[in-house]
């Protein structure tokens, strides 16, 4: 989803953006309570802080970016850092070109755009709106966002050694109703067209796709008809899996028990299991969903504190309106109101089967999607796995994304069987349903904490002042009511997270925060002080005039958890400023140059190789260059030093950023987002998504559209579309090394 910070809306309701919610609660923010002891700790020893020094110790990690000797075991059998890679294109230029700009001896094609159809039977896009809304349950939906690779043996079983083939899946964030699915944009009126909700219905979610490449080529392309070839959309049926499962919080009209639910939906990032699975992450779903006139008086003062703390207040109208279009309960689940005399009666609780993180098994397409209530409910950007150890319990990090949100880790209790592979939601079953489920704080000398949100522990439980958490379905359901509790800390929007192969350390993108104001002035309504962990707040210019303030560009963090894969303690730095080149040195306190400066980071990924890739979603960099992609070679936690950011904030940064570390690898088209990441095992091929193009100055009344990407690029027709593209390297080598 695009946060056009400076561009215009295409309309005024088109749609939610995830940068419209904040956390607002009176959280007490234990870092910030921290800093000013601390500081004083810090000062003293210089450089990274008490505690950090004390853990990477424990971890067998030179602060001072000395070797690192440390005991394999701790990190359950890591690698080294590697430190052959190099870094062998030449960066490109930022610009404002409506194409894919990629470095010299590479090429681009595209793999599928909004509406492409899966299977034979379906007309090819018209690009004229044509396509029917029935036949979007088999056409490619829009936004491209998220997306993992999973390489598939010739018996067309998962194994993620093969890179001839294998399936894609690919989340469809939200609909550009303006012009992608509707040839002369929404019809405007308070009550919606059946016919175009319909459609937008069926084009979100989630596509998967089979994808080989020919004989001699090293490029990725869709088989059509493939039996593999699925759509899961916002009415396709799931079940739920976790300590949720069954709550009295979740049932509805269409399940009485509480056990299933309907749709995914504004799935925006993504992650995957080790078995084979497929993990899609519901976000921005207040874009879907509303809340009636005077629905407070009809609820409990609990469910009231709930709603607000999600963001639906009562008499809340959803952007997309889905449920103004006629009485049918298919559009009517759409407004969670009370409407009836009991919850089987009604949609009251539709808002809480939404903003789970959802496993769907590529390889089994009868298969019914499970939503895994045990890794919290939440604006969830995505779900990032650590590297799996035998005998050790799966770890998945997450983010919240919205100004102010948390940071998250589930831990499974069972431990990983490698003979679980491709068993699909059976696995699904025993490593996610069972576990913990903790907030991250970030302590103002460079360590963390892992806190766990686990019933009747810390104070939660139903004497909570906050919230009466009734069991644990009820805390993972509200989880940000218990990380506030905890005083978890207030992050700038988590966006992707990604874990480094080699030595297992997390990194996560922090967007950007307009809600984040300097060490002298005092935090009040939404606004929060800078603290070490998001020490930075400033004034940034675009087309000349000052705009945004906060932290603009944004940042990402990363940290080093000490001993096994459940640890509860971490230490961490920031690995990148986001900045423009040419900004000042307290705000570009990476070193960021011409060849590799960036602004708003939003997806992250380590490839097989260990190669990390940074992708921008921006709107204040945007009067100079188009999103970008970026290629990174990791150092590690601690490489940098203690620094002071524009805004107060004392923080610690990794080494600063050269062009043998970080070079831009692609520029996008105009408008767009870069968004969704993979590299097949042998590095050869690279995918990418272009969300969105052309969205900020669409004129659909007048059939016009700053980008008419991606026909730009020889694909299809005049209307921008966000497309899947392939990018490979003319000689057929290896991306980027
Ligand atoms: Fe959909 Fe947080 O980006
Ligand atoms: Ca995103
Ligand atoms: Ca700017």
């Amino acid at each position: 989803m695009s946060t056009p910070v400076n561009t215009p809306a295409s309309t005024p309701e088109s749609h939610y953006d995830d940068n419209e919610i904040v956390n607002h609660s009176n959280n007490p923010h234990f870092s910030a309570l921290m800093q000013a002891r601390l500081n004083r700790r810090g000062a003293l020893r210089g450089g990274i802080g008490a505690t950090t020094a004390a853990l990477l110790g424990s971890a067998g990690l030179s602060a001072c970016g000395g070797s690192d000797d440390d005991d394999d075991t701790d990190n359950g059998g890591t690698e080294e850092p590697t430190t052959s890679m190099a870094l062998s294109f030449a960066a490109v230029a930022k610009n404002q070109l409506d194409h894919v700009t990629v470095p010299e001896g590479y090429q681009i094609a595209i793999l599928h755009a909004l509406g492409d159809p899966l299977q034979y039977g379906d007309a090819s896009w018209a690009d004229d709106g044509s396509e029917t809304p029935e036949s979007y349950a088999r056409r490619v939906g829009d936004g491209h966002d998220g997306m993992v690779f999973f390489g598939m043996s010739v018996e067309g079983r998962y194994d993620a050694t093969h890179s001839e083939r294998g399936l894609l899946c690919v989340n469809h964030e939200y609909v550009v109703q303006p012009y992608g699915l509707h040839p002369a944009g929404r019809t405007a009126g308070s009550a919606r067209e059946a016919s175009e909700v319909d459609k937008e219905i069926l084009a979100h979610g989630v596509s998967v796709s089979e994808v080989r490449r020919a004989a001699g080529s090293t490029a990725l392309a869709l088989v059509r008809g493939s039996r593999l070839n699925r759509r899961i959309t916002s009415d396709t049926r799931m079940v739920m899996g976790g300590p949720a499962k069954g709550h009295a919080k979740l049932v509805t009209k269409w399940s009485e028990g509480g056990t299933v639910a309907f749709g995914t939906n504004n799935n925006c990032a993504c992650g995957y299991t080790p078995w084979g699975t497929y993990l899609t992450c519901e976000e921005n779903y207040l874009n879907v969903l509303g809340r009636g006139a005077d629905d407070n008086a009809q609820r409990s003062a609990e469910e009231v504190v709930a709603l607000n703390r999600y963001g639906l207040p009562e008499n809340r109208t959803a952007p997309y309106r889905w449920s103004s279009a006629g009485a049918d309960d298919k559009y009517a689940r759409w407004d969670s109101k009370v409407s009836a005399a009991s919850a089987v009666e009604d949609f009251r609780n539709e808002f809480n089967t939404f903003g789970w993180v959802v496993e769907i098994d590529p390889f089994r397409p009868d298969s019914t999607p499970v939503k895994r209530t045990h890794l919290g409910r939440f604006n969830h950007e995505g779900a990032w796995p650590a590297p799996a150890v035998a005998g050790q319990p799966i770890v998945i990090y997450s983010g919240d994304d919205a100004r102010g949100e948390y940071i998250y880790k589930f831990v499974s209790k069972a431990v990983w069987d490698p003979a679980d592979t491709n068993t699909g939601a059976a696995a699904g079953d025993k490593y996610l349903d069972e576990g913990t489920l903790y907030v991250a704080r970030f302590n103002a000398d460079g360590s963390g904490d892992w806190l766990a949100l686990t019933h009747g522990q810390n104070g939660l439980n139903a004497s909570n002042p906050l919230y009466p958490f009734a069991d644990q379905g009820d805390v993972v359901m509200h989880a940000r009511l218990a990380a506030d509790h905890l005083g978890a800390t207030k992050m700038d929007r988590p966006e992707w997270g990604g874990v480094n192969p080699a030595n297992h350390e997390v990194y996560m993108t922090l967007t950007n925060n307009s809600n984040r104001v300097d060490s002298a002035t005092a935090a009040s309504g939404s606004k929060i002080q800078v603290d070490a962990a998001n020490p930075r707040s400033y004034t940034d210019t675009y087309g000349g005039v000052s705009t945004s303030s906060g932290n603009v560009n944004g940042h990402i963090i990363r940290w080093r958890e000490g001993g096994s894969q459940g640890a509860t303690r971490f230490a961490w730095d920031i690995f990148l400023f986001g900045a423009q080149a040419d900004a000042a040195a307290d705000v570009n306190l990476s070193g960021l140059t011409d060849v590799n400066d960036f602004s708003s980071p939003d997806g992250l990924y380590f490839d097989p190789r260990g190669l990390l890739w940074i992708q921008t979603d921006d709107g204040t960099y945007t009067d100079t260059t188009n999103c970008m992609m970026l290629a990174a070679i990791p150092g590690q936690v601690g490489d940098g030093g203690q620094v002071t950011a524009a805004g107060g904030g004392v923080t610690y940064k990794g080494a600063n950023a050269t062009p043998d570390t970080v070079l831009r690898f692609l520029v996008g088209p105009l408008e767009c987002e870069i968004t969704g990441v993979a590299v097949t095992p042998d590095g050869k091929t690279l995918l990418f998504n272009v969300q969105h193009p052309g969205e900020g100055s669409a004129d659909f009344a007048a059939n016009t559209f700053a980008s008419g990407w991606p026909g730009t690029d020889g694909y299809g027709g005049v209307r921008p579309r966000s497309a899947t593209v392939v990018v490979t390297r003319s000689d057929g080598g290896v991306i980027a090394l």
